[in-house]
């Protein structure tokens, strides 16, 4: 893997009323790209930014770039979900906006923030982007229309694009479209389930506005994720990657990937390598308990985090 494009540095610690579904390595990295690597050639985009941890942290690294700074696109459709309103009744209740809120957050944290509140199926941008982070393809929607919006306008040789999701197995397409495109990227550092990659090449207008998924067979994108898998640096990735094929096989209806996958994983990783993270050790407990029920993993999601906690300490957020 190439040495780091910035010097990584912690961000700063986040306002007491800004919860965040990342993690501090992850937001680490934020803060040090928007500090140490922009030179305002194009524009940030924040995707998404649910209650603006991401934003905070892009906002207080331009604020110490001596070298330039950018305009960030900030993109979030501000719907309270049943997890948020139990952890924030003052946000309203499940199926409300927080628009308002989400605006008064933002107007604290400052910066050059353009916030679109909406539906990011809708939305468009005309611009060029410096930084892409998407935090927001939970839905493989989603992920094309980020795809559309984005992809074409990074620029080759400097562009960073953070996949959040990316060693977070229910996004399977997150890695497998990354690997499909590994001659136009290079893996320039990793934190958590973040991967962090440099354009290298202008992207074919067809793995923009189409999704280059749709024509593989079940084999092929299984051969992706697997490359992802033996591309992975620490046993956390690779253990989320053995257990994206598992979710990628339930996801599908491949029966047949999911127990051999979830019978390889056990095999592979005894609990005693498994237990180097609690996310892990959650995750597979409940793909191997979904499977037995025969039920679908997509509702399996990330929760808001309270604090400021690491990987070590965190609740698995399931
Ligand atoms: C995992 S959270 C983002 C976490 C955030 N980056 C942080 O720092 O805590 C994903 C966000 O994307 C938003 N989102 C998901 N689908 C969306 C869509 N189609 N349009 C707009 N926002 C969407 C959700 O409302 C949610 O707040």
């Amino acid at each position: 893997m190439p040495s780091r494009l910035y010097a990584l540095e912690p961000a700063p610690d986040l306002p007491p009323d800004i919860m965040s579904m990342m993690l501090a390595a992850e937001r680490d990295v934020l803060f040090s790209i928007a500090k140490n690597y922009c030179i305002g050639v194009g524009d940030i985009i924040d995707a998404g930014l649910f209650l603006g941890a991401s934003t905070h942290c892009f906002v207080r690294g331009l604020e110490q770039n001596p070298r330039g700074t950018c305009r960030i696109h900030a993109y979030e459709r501000a719907i309270v979900g049943r997890p948020l309103a139990k952890l924030r009744p003052d946000l309203g209740r499940p199926k409300d906006s927080y628009s308002d809120q989400l605006r008064a957050i933002l107007s604290r944290i400052g910066g050059n923030v353009e916030l679109h509140i909406g539906d990011i199926l809708d939305a468009d941008y005309s611009g060029t982007v410096e930084v892409l982070f998407l935090d927001i393809m939970k839905q493989r929607e989603t992920f094309r229309r980020c795809n559309a919006l984005f992809m074409g306008k990074l620029i080759p040789g400097h562009s960073l694009v953070i996949q959040q999701d990316h060693y977070w197995p229910m996004n399977w397409y997150i890695p497998a479209y990354m690997q499909l495109l590994e001659d136009y990227f290079t893996i320039v550092d990793r934190a958590e389930t973040s991967c962090i990659f440099l354009n290298t090449k202008a992207l074919p207008v067809d793995v923009v506005d189409r999704d280059p998924l749709d024509g593989l067979s079940p084999a092929q994108i299984v051969a992706l994720l697997d490359c992802t898998r033996d591309r992975g640096t620490t046993p956390f990735q690779v253990m989320m990657m053995e257990l994206c094929v598992v979710a990628y096989g339930m996801q599908s209806g491949n029966p047949a990937i999911t127990e051999s996958r979830l019978a390889e994983f056990e095999a592979k990783f005894d609990p005693s390598v498994r237990q180097t993270s609690p996310r892990v050790v959650a995750l597979h407990r409940r793909l191997r308990g979904l499977y037995q029920q025969g039920s679908d993993p997509t509702a399996l999601s990330r929760a808001p985090r309270q604090t400021q906690e690491s990987e070590a300490t965190a609740a698995p957020p399931l």
